[in-house]
């Protein structure tokens, strides 16, 4: 055990009835849930985590100077020694440094390659009017390959799109470490070095995303020949240094509740994206963030690269996946970093693709034990061929074994009535499919 608590917060389990009016009300999708109704929130890792007792200290000393403020410099600072990257610009979240970073180095008729785009990173790159294509290794689908890098990106779909489209075409290739979209699977060090090799050959810009950087060089250090021993610090310096460019969400391994960054190492490249982020973030020494937060950001790096935090982090989230394997839960493995992805197909094999079993897994979660988990199958990506995969992202240190036990409790409660667990059907959906999860309403079928 690592932490005590020093701030305490109160949850409630409301009651079964109200829970049910809670989740009609919401037709049925859990994001319209308020969050005082959700005991144990498992929506996201992202901002949701417990800041440490020097984050709170460092606020104080914000330097809210528009321009050239000391936090900016404490910031630029922690940023240099943790990734290696001197030349960085806030943003006020990682969609805003994608906006920024994407609308530098994507052009209309443009291919953008990724082991697997996040949602946010797919429409960035969409809305410059290129295309943005998955090229994950194959055993990414496979829920139980017991493979130590699935996160990885495929050399050889990679080089057939170059065949198909043509070097040209393409200004960047991503690396998304670990990879969300891919059950939260790392990608090995080897890897990055031959995407870096591979984008010299086609003359793109190797670009990871950094978000969980921390995470995926635990798990470095844990399964990758030649690194047994290493800190996570070194790994995470190695690994991000093979880069042109980082794109940052510090709401992950920033240990912030908001926040991000772009950084680069082409002072050219830096230019344009200071330019942009004017336009669109803030003057490039707060960009889109105040200065308490910047010092927030600054510790939350430093903090996020303590082998001993990253392992109780991992450890903890391995902790809710055996948890929920002995309910009875398949859950894809190895597990990932910051989440257990459960198959909701295994799950309700007699609920069809059409009626969404990974939403009705979310329903019954939240129904059995007010826990709130999020659907990444056909209900939140429509037109995309993806697994019917449930995610419980566990926030940053915030939730104690009790909690764990709660949500395999609620499990093993829904897997009893499995029988009469019923499926779900679009009832009102937005304009934009690929944003739908969000704000559309269901009605059970
Ligand atoms: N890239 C990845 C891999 C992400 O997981 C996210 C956010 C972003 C970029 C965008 O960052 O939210 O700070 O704008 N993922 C969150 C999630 C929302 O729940 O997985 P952001």
């Amino acid at each position: 055990m690592r932490y005590r608590t020093k701030v305490a917060a109160t949850v409630r389990l409301p009651d079964r009835d109200e829970r049910e009016t809670a989740l009609e009300a919401a037709g049925y999708n859990v994001f319209a849930l308020d969050a005082d109704d959700v005991y144990v929130d498992l929506l996201t890792d992202s901002g949701t985590g417990a800041m440490s007792d020097e984050q709170w200290a460092a606020l104080l000393r914000g330097d809210e100077a528009y321009a050239g403020s000391s936090s900016f410099r404490r910031f630029e600072e922690a940023v240099a020694d943790v990734t290696g990257f001197e030349r960085v610009v806030p943003t006020h979240q990682g969609r805003g440094a994608e906006n920024v970073l994407y609308g530098v180095l994507a052009d209309e008729g443009d291919v953008v390659l990724n082991n697997t785009h996040f949602d946010t990173t797919r429409a960035h790159v969409a809305n410059q009017g290129a295309d943005p294509v998955d090229v994950p290794v194959p055993v990414a689908r496979d829920p139980d390959a017991d493979e130590p890098f699935k996160g990885n990106l495929s050399l050889d779909r990679a080089r057939s799109v170059v065949d198909d489209v043509g070097a040209d075409r393409i200004p960047a290739v991503v690396l998304t470490i670990t990879n969300n979209s891919a059950a939260g699977q790392p990608v090995s060090v080897e890897n990055a070095r031959e995407v870096r090799a591979f984008a010299d050959e086609i003359d793109a810009a190797f670009v990871i995303d950094a978000c969980r950087f921390a995470e995926n060089a635990h798990f470095v250090v844990e399964r990758e020949d030649g690194y047994e021993g290493a800190s996570v610090a070194e790994v995470a310096r190695e690994q991000l240094g093979l880069a042109d460019a980082l794109v940052m969400s510090g709401k992950k391994d920033g240990l912030v509740n908001a926040g991000g960054f772009v950084a680069v190492r082409d002072p050219d490249l830096f230019e344009r994206v200071k330019q942009r982020a004017i336009l669109y973030e803030g003057f490039p020494t707060y960009g889109g963030m105040a200065g308490r937060d910047l010092e927030a950001m600054a510790v939350g790096l430093r903090e996020a690269v303590e082998d001993a935090y990253v392992r109780t982090r991992v450890e903890q989230v391995r902790e809710l996946a055996d948890l929920l394997e002995d309910a009875g839960l398949p859950v894809y493995r190895p597990v990932g970093g910051h989440a257990v992805y459960v198959d909701a197909a295994a799950t309700f094999p007699s609920i069809d693709a059409e009626r969404f079993p990974g939403q009705a897994l979310v329903c019954e979660l939240y129904r059995e034990g007010g826990v709130r988990a999020v659907e990444l199958g056909s209900f939140a990506f429509p037109e995309t061929d993806r697994p019917e995969l449930v995610r419980l992202a566990l926030p940053r240190r915030t939730y104690h074994r009790e909690h764990l036990r709660h949500v395999a409790d609620a499990a093993a409660d829904v897997l009893d009535r499995r029988e009469s667990v019923p499926g779900y059907r679009v009832v009102s959906e937005p304009s934009r499919p690929e944003l739908r999860h969000f704000s559309a309403a269901l009605e059970p079928v």
